[in-house]
């Protein structure tokens, strides 16, 4: 029988009974790409390659590729690239989110199902990053993220701009009539001039730092901009690292652990960073036994100041992130707060990495612990009777002098609803009115859209008003701001709260006791519930019917209930 060591090429080959047959057969179609015997027997290194035409965020992803392979043939592996799905914001329908999932299921049986000893993935734009460190944490292949990093910020009319904070803003002066038609089409062609994800501290910039946090990237290069040669240079060097991987065998679930998730947490806070980061990191952490809990999320909060000034939270971008001294710099503040016992993908500990980096920050960008940006953490969860299960609050981002009360609801009952009203000259909001929008969360069709910034309706926002209290259970934007609560669980659409909630109910919420209530008599409750109009039926074949029977709910990380 065969003597060939179970590495490279010769992993998994297809069982015919007979697996000379099978590693000759693999060898012969491998030398049509035209192989050499040597390279065929050395380690392999699988680089998932999520370059695509439909993906500004990753448009210089074959460049990014071809150093990953440099630095892998350099430390004397075979380095074959992959495509998988890639998801990239502004072109997926119903949303991005909805595909997450099919992306980390993908990315994960084709790490598993191909011969690799190792792999690199190439991530960046919000979702990919958390998909495929969710195929990494299944998949228990020794992997390593590879971010594709921030675009650069560029100028309109002397002023700095990038995707997708300053979209929102120019957007929302549009709206209210304070720009014109011409003016908006101009900023158009501004917003997002280079290749990487949006400049600010979004989703994607969040992800970025997660995955540095978690200890899933060579440390370090969460923030180097796309189009900056470090970004080349840390490729190269994460192409060696996973030939160093395929020796070691440090696999994710060593590397993300309940320790690493809690650091994580605190870098979140401390960055100011994305609400979707706490659902991503419940569905990485799902994938190994483990859970974000809530409340332990408000403790941490509450004992981790903002010390990162970046838009959308304060003003600067991610180059200026990168500038100041990065995640790294962060990392330092927290020190005292972190288990440094974490170790990352270098196999070093957090405790080791802090010792031997450079110590430079700029405290314009990155504050001390002891003068922080803001003295508390970004994110807070709510819990009450209208959402049992709890929501989410960018307190970061959002107006404390709307954090105490009590308001009206002014109820949309879904996306649709919403679209054909919010802009309705005789629409009968007040400005200091609740705005909820049911039927958006996980089961209800649309995937969870980051649709939960709902638009000031435009009556008020052509009075000046910027800013209400906003409700639902769908997601937002890590660019965007403005009081909302997010995530609300259960969700509408399974009969949570949520969904009883009518026009004129009062809504009390409480962002010092970490409160969110529907203040309408049990009775009432029980009545409306009773008359709730039963689901209508699922789809019935395909990828929508897979979703729509497995998916969770935002507590659970909005994974499958299979993949956990
Ligand atoms: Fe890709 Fe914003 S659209 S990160």
């Amino acid at each position: 029988m065969t003597e060939e060591p179970r590495h490279g090429l010769a992993r998994g080959a297809t069982s015919y009974g007979d697996q000379d047959f099978a590693l000759y057969m693999r060898r012969g179609f491998a030398k049509s790409m035209g192989y050499s015997t040597g390279m065929l027997k050395k380690p392999v290194v699988g680089i998932v390659n999520t370059s695509s035409g439909f993906n500004n965020c990753h448009r210089h992803f074959p460049e990014l590729a071809e150093a990953v392979k440099r630095g892998v043939l350099a430390a004397g592996g075979l380095p074959i690239d992959f495509p998988t799905i890639s998801l990239c914001e502004p072109f997926i329908a119903p949303c991005t989110m909805y595909y997450r999932n099919l992306m980390a299921m993908e990315t994960e049986e084709m790490i598993r199902a191909q011969p690799m000893d190792a792999v690199v993935m190439m991530g960046g734009c919000d979702k990919s990053v958390p998909a495929q460190i969710m195929a990494a944490a299944s998949a228990r292949v020794p992997a390593v993220e590879l971010i594709g990093g921030p675009m650069m910020s560029g100028k309109y009319e002397g002023e700095r701009l990038t995707a997708c904070t300053d979209c929102r803003r120019f957007w929302a002066n549009f709206r209210a009539g304070r720009i014109d038609r011409a003016k908006i089409d101009a900023v158009e062609g501004k917003l997002a001039t280079t290749a990487g994800s949006c400049g600010v501290m979004g989703t994607a910039s969040t992800m970025a730092c997660v995955a540095e946090a978690l200890g899933m990237t060579l440390p370090g290069t969460a923030t180097i901009p796309a189009v900056h040669a470090d970004r080349l240079r840390a490729a190269e060097a994460t192409g060696a690292l996973a030939m160093e991987l395929a020796r070691t065998r440090l696999t994710p679930e060593r590397i993300i652990t309940a320790r690493s998730v809690e650091n994580t947490l605190r870098v979140l806070m401390a960055i100011g960073g994305s609400t979707n980061a706490v659902i991503h990191l419940a569905a990485i952490a799902g994938r190994l036994g483990l859970k974000v809990d809530l409340k332990r999320l408000n403790a941490l909060s509450d004992s981790t100041p903002v010390l990162v000034n970046l838009k959308p939270t304060g003003e600067h971008y991610m180059e200026d992130f990168f500038a100041a001294g990065g995640l790294g710099a962060v990392l330092r503040e927290l020190k005292p707060l972190l288990h440094l016992d974490c170790v990352d993908v270098t196999g070093r500990t957090l405790e080791q990495r802090l010792a031997d980096e450079p110590a430079f920050v700029d405290r314009a960008v990155v504050r001390a612990f002891a003068q922080p940006f803001q003295p508390e953490g970004g994110i807070v969860a709510l819990f009450g009777s209208l959402a049992p299960r709890g929501a989410i609050l960018k307190r970061s981002a959002a107006d404390p002098r709307l954090f105490e009360g009590e308001g009206r609801a002014f109820v949309f009952t879904s996306l649709a609803d919403m679209a054909a009203r919010v802009d309705r000259p005789d629409l009968e909001v007040r400005p200091d009115d609740i705005l909820v929008l049911q039927n958006a969360g996980p089961k209800s069709g649309s995937g969870m859209p980051e649709a939960g910034y709902l638009p000031i309706p435009g009556k008020l926002a052509k009075a000046g008003v910027k800013d209400m209290v906003r409700i639902s259970d769908a997601r937002m934007s890590g660019t965007a701001y403005g009081t909302i609560v997010l995530h609300v669980t259960p969700e509408a659409a399974v009969g949570g709260p949520l969904a009883l909630v009518q026009t004129g109910d009062r809504i009390r919420l409480s962002v010092k006791e970490r409160r969110l209530d529907l203040l309408v008599e049990e009775r009432e409750i029980e009545r409306r519930r009773a008359s709730l109009k039963p689901a209508a039926p699922g789809p019935a074949r395909g990828y929508d019917r897979l979703y729509m029977e497995h998916v969770l709910q935002a507590d659970e990380g909005v994974d499958f209930d299979f993949l956990r």
